[in-house]
């Protein structure tokens, strides 16, 4: 019922930057515990339709938004304060499929909000945490035009979980939405305890690789 708002941003895409390979074997990092977020409550808050959806506009591309802030989700255990800032969380080393993630952050009336925190947390592709330093883990800021890129890696499954990005999403001076990211078509989401639909990410295969695209929708 929700996936069709978050529709795709053709000029998005064009802007998605080539990725580079993945690499090696990641380094001996804690193992994740099993069941990590189970004991959480459900927040399968499914958002209502709007009804009437409403549109920011950034140059020629329609952005999509519906006005209805993004469900919250829990933080999970594996948060880990004062990540760096960087566009790419790929580095020598890390596992995984690479993808760029990217989309704008919007306010309630649908207006590109820049200068948003968009802070990313995550495992690699074989669905390890780095709970001892900041690999995968960093945020970013939109653009003047709401706008943010994230280049990282398709996390993996672990035990209790589909595969998932977490995310905290502030704008300046605003209130931190913390919320995940979820991938189509894992078996493993119609498994876990908050998986939420509307938080899919709309990944395409572009030229340049896999891009994952996320509009966040801020309350003020
Ligand atoms: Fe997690």
């Amino acid at each position: 019922m929700s996936a069709h708002r978050f529709r795709r941003v053709a000029a998005l895409l064009a802007a998605a930057v080539v990725l580079s390979a993945c690499t090696v074997q990641l380094p001996i990092t804690p193992a994740p515990v099993a069941g990590e977020e189970m004991a959480a409550t459900a927040e399968a808050a499914t958002a209502t339709d709007a009804g009437q959806a409403t549109s920011a506009t950034d140059g020629a591309a329609e952005i999509a938004c519906d006005g209805q802030p993004t469900p919250a989700q829990t933080e999970g255990p594996y948060y880990t304060p004062n990540p760096p800032q960087r566009a790419s969380l790929i580095e020598e080393g890390v596992v995984g499929d690479p993808i760029l993630l990217t989309g704008y952050v919007l306010d309630t009336d649908c207006q590109p909000i820049a200068g948003a925190v968009v802070d990313v947390w995550q495992t690699d592709g074989a669905g390890v945490y780095d709970n001892a330093g900041y690999r995968l883990r960093g945020y970013t800021l939109t653009d003047d035009a709401g706008r943010y890129t994230m280049e990282t890696v398709v996390p993996g499954e672990y035990p209790g979980r589909p595969p998932h990005i977490h995310v905290k999403v502030q704008p300046p001076g605003g209130t931190i939405l913390t919320s995940q990211m979820y991938f189509p078509d894992a078996a493993a989401n119609a498994r876990d305890g908050i998986f939420n639909p509307a938080l899919i990410l709309e990944v395409q295969e572009t030229a340049n690789g896999l891009t994952g695209v996320m509009n966040f929708i801020v309350a003020p």
